[in-house]
């Protein structure tokens, strides 16, 4: 699948034109994509990113990190996903980057997510689903969860996210409004993000392969 990744990371760098100030998600296919965009480096103005671990791997890379709240809107912005749908609606946060994802993709004219053939599946649901909790909230907002959903949320314990919050991951959805569910479980009091990227989906999806698909 590694290959199907790199593919698709290295595809994407045909969206990006000159003195872009690139969007960059998280996880280990926006690795090659950062690899790629670091070959580039000169020809864009920098880029604004959604993780430490994504901000260390372009700074290695001598790409500027610029803070959002700077940049104005975003031409252009470039994420994996966990899942994906023929309407190009996303389960991501499988990297625990969620809501800085998010907020980038919500900031962005052009979201282009770029995934392996393994991600893309019918509904989305069979990965669980990730939602990022203020840590005082967690228990709260699992009993919420299996109210609202029936869904069986586990706390991801050990981690905690870039801005000090925590995960559940919620299994055994079958996500057949994504639109509602996403909004029905941002309501619930403690909820900091849901991985569900349907109200905003990408716009353009490119599936890793010889050659890669593009939807
Ligand atoms: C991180 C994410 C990632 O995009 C998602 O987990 C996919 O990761 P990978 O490219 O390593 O398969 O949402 O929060």
């Amino acid at each position: 699948m590694s290959e199907a990744k790199r593919l698709a990371g290295e595809k994407a760098i045909e969206y990006v034109e000159d003195g872009m100030i690139v969007g960059v998600g998280t996880g280990s296919t926006v690795a090659f994509f950062i690899d790629a965009l670091g070959r580039i480096r000169h020809r864009i103005a920098g880029a604004v990113s959604s993780s430490e671990q994504s901000t260390a791997r372009l700074k290695q890379h001598g790409i500027e990190v610029l803070d959002l709240n700077n940049t104005g809107p975003l031409s252009l912005y470039v994420d994996g996903a966990d899942e994906c749908d023929p309407h190009k609606r996303l389960i991501k946060g499988g990297g625990a980057a969620l809501t800085r994802e998010k907020i980038i993709a919500e900031a962005s004219e052009r979201f282009v997510c770029i995934v392996d053939p393994s991600k893309q599946v019918p509904v989305l649901g069979r990965f669980p689903l990730p939602i990022e909790v203020i840590p005082m909230a967690r228990s709260l907002v699992a009993r919420e969860i299996v109210a609202r959903t029936g869904g069986q949320p586990v706390w991801r314990d050990g981690v905690v996210t870039d801005n000090g919050n925590w995960v559940l991951d919620v299994h055994n959805l079958a996500i057949v409004d994504p639109v509602g569910l996403e909004r029905e479980l941002n309501q619930i009091p403690g909820v900091v993000s849901v991985g569900l990227f349907a109200r905003r989906p990408a716009d353009v999806v490119i599936v890793g392969g010889e050659p890669p698909k593009v939807f």
